[in-house]
């Protein structure tokens, strides 16, 4: 098992790429910690991974509330000693992005990513090493739609990625993030009320012709997080089937 007794933090866990991260890092032997505001889904879920004899715990934890933060980093060291890999997912809900509501957006995707970090990295100090991976979006990438506050402040994930990557490199500490392109979950629910075809007419600007599912986010954070990535980084995975590789409907 490739995270066999690694005890992960996963922000955001109730639902969609983190419910998906949380599964499969469980399947692979970690004790994995489910944050979310989502008091019911979270429960649910930790109850699912036990019953599939895996070991979890939910804490009801806001990531834009240090306080909070101080409180999902004790019950996870209460419960399991040490804290070996930081998923910081979570993410406001879909109409504050729509809207381009700066502060809860940078609240829980920018300052909530930033509170963890700091509260894993001293654990992680004292265990000799860790693992943290931030999701990022292609929107840090390239221009898309109408979303100038997600875009830029998931530029900005990316850019303190690479900035806390060379703070802890001598911490044996890896920090890398991941950029996915369109992924098929609760997020776009909003988007699929209004349009119920938005899923097919995104299939033109992706060359593999197909949107992505949450487990295909779950599988590249399962290699960052594991020991195959021991040399990774400051890397900026993007899986996205091709989105930001060009244009596939340039009309030559
Ligand atoms: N779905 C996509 O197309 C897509 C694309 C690129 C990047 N991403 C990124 O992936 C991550 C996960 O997105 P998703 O699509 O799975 O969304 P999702 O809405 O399915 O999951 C987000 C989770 O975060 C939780 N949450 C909200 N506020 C919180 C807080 N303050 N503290 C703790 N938890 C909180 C929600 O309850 C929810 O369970 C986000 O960072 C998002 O920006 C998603």
């Amino acid at each position: 098992m490739r995270l066999e007794n690694k005890v992960a933090i996963i922000t955001g866990a109730a639902s969609g790429i983190g419910k998906a991260t949380a599964l499969r890092f469980a399947e692979e032997g970690a004790k994995v910690v489910i944050d979310d505001i989502n008091v019911e889904a979270g429960a649910q879920l930790a109850t699912e991974i036990i019953d599939n004899d895996g070991t979890a715990i939910f804490v009801p934890a806001d990531v834009s509330a240090p306080g909070h933060v101080e409180q999902l980093m004790t019950e996870t060291q209460l419960h399991f000693g040490t804290i070996d890999i930081l998923v910081n997912n979570a993410l406001c809900n879909t109409a504050h992005v729509l809207e381009n509501n700066w502060d809860p957006i940078i609240d829980v995707a920018l300052r909530g990513t930033d509170h963890c970090t700091k509260a894993a990295i001293t654990a992680m100090q004292q265990n000799g090493g860790g693992s943290i991976i931030n999701i990022a979006s292609v929107n840090a990438l390239i221009g898309l739609q109408s979303i100038h506050a997600y875009s830029a402040v998931k530029g900005a994930v990316v850019a303190y990625t690479k900035s806390m990557a060379v703070s802890h490199g001598r911490d044996n500490i890896r920090i890398n993030c991941i950029c996915p392109g369109t992924i098929q979950t609760e997020v776009w629910m909003p988007m699929v009320e209004r349009n119920p075809n938005i899923f097919d007419d995104l299939l033109p600007w992706y060359p593999l012709g197909r949107i992505g599912q949450p487990i295909d986010i779950a599988n590249a954070a399962l290699f960052l997080a594991s020991d195959e990535a021991a040399f990774a980084t400051g890397s900026v995975l993007v899986i996205d089937g091709g989105l930001t590789a060009g244009l596939p409907q340039f009309p030559i």
